[in-house]
């Protein structure tokens, strides 16, 4: 039985919390991970996925690839690609930029990036996976990890075959997925398989896929024995979800959940932040999250229509600031 309330080791590394931020391509640079982590900082974050190939070829690391050396720890950068030189490469830089552990996706189910032989593609070329694993291993001093999903589709669930073999390639830890990469993101997560996973490895495995509050995550670790569990769409709009379990695993009690109001003054400053970050292009990407963040009282519904159609941060700031002088 695991403690959940004892540190957890991956390598050479010791995290005080079980409870991850995923990564999330388009949602998790620095500015969103500011949030999670003022609500949980003590757990473990990602980048959005980085295209080691890409890296390859340029000289400046892209903006998504960006920590905050200061503040973020711990902070995981996540590659994908299926060339193992190309990932060893990349690792090294992602060392370099900060990186307290090394992520390898083998889930994604886009694809553009399975046509090309990464993400979930790779549940089909185990072998490969572990020639990946193995010279990132090498490359690298942090401890290297994976994502990835049950299988690529239902008649081809192979994670626990696949899991096995990335521990034997040195992966200090897994996070599955519960899902095939035919499901992408619909039906439920198949927990159990987390938990078949569970009982063959000696390494960490982080239970993922539908855990959208406080009850779910514990359920699914009750469920799966997991070391930990991993809290993906159900932060989008959402940055206190990773701190709510996080405080409920250390002293058993909920934190109340934020008011209309809280929500609307962390989305205010999310908006602004986005902006200074990466200006024009910020504010674009703001639209969704402000969306998100625009749920559960009188007017959301409106609301929300007016934000995902904002063009200048005074525009947004304005709507943000008369919502709120309504609640
Ligand atoms: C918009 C979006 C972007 C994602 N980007 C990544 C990514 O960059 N890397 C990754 O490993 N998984 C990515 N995922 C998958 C999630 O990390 C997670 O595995 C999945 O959403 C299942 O958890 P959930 O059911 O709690 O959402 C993404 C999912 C979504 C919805």
């Amino acid at each position: 039985m695991v403690d959940l309330k004892q540190p957890l080791t991956i390598g050479n590394v010791t995290l005080q919390s079980r409870v991850f931020q995923s990564p999330l391509s388009g949602v998790t640079d620095m500015v969103f991970r500011r949030f999670v982590r003022r609500f949980a900082p003590r757990s473990m974050m990602y980048t959005e996925m980085v295209n080691a190939t890409g890296l390859h070829y340029v000289k400046e690391l892209p903006q998504i690839m960006e920590v905050d050396r200061e503040q973020e720890t711990p902070i995981s950068i996540q590659l994908f690609d299926c060339r193992p030189q190309f990932l060893a490469e990349a690792a090294q830089k992602a060392v370099a930029e900060g990186a307290d552990t090394v992520d390898i996706n083998m889930g994604c189910p886009v694809n553009k990036i399975t046509k090309n032989g990464g993400g979930s593609s790779l549940l089909r070329q185990p072998q490969l996976a572990q020639e990946i694993v193995r010279s990132v291993v090498e490359a690298v001093p942090v401890p290297v990890t994976v994502k990835t999903r049950i299988g690529w589709c239902e008649q081809e669930i192979n994670i626990l075959e696949f899991a096995r073999r990335m521990e034997d390639a040195g992966a200090k830890m897994i996070t599955v997925h519960g899902r095939t990469r035919a499901q992408g993101y619909n039906g439920p997560a198949k927990w159990e398989w987390i938990r078949r996973v569970k009982e063959i490895l000696t390494i960490p495995v982080i239970a993922n896929g539908d855990i959208f509050s406080v009850d779910a995550a514990v359920e699914c670790l009750k469920q799966t024995g997991a070391d930990g569990v991993m809290c993906s769409r159900g932060t989008m709009g959402y940055p206190f979800l990773v701190g709510e379990v996080d405080h409920f695993l250390r002293t058993g009690e909920r934190l109340p959940a934020p008011t209309a109001l809280e929500r609307l003054q962390i989305a205010r400053e999310h908006l602004q932040d986005l902006y200074d970050y990466k200006g024009i292009s910020g504010l674009r990407q703001a639209r969704k999250h402000l969306t998100w963040y625009a749920k559960g009282f009188a007017g959301a519904a409106l609301l929300r229509d007016q934000l995902c159609r904002i063009e200048t941060l005074q525009e947004g700031l304005d709507l943000l600031d008369r919502a709120m002088a309504d609640l």
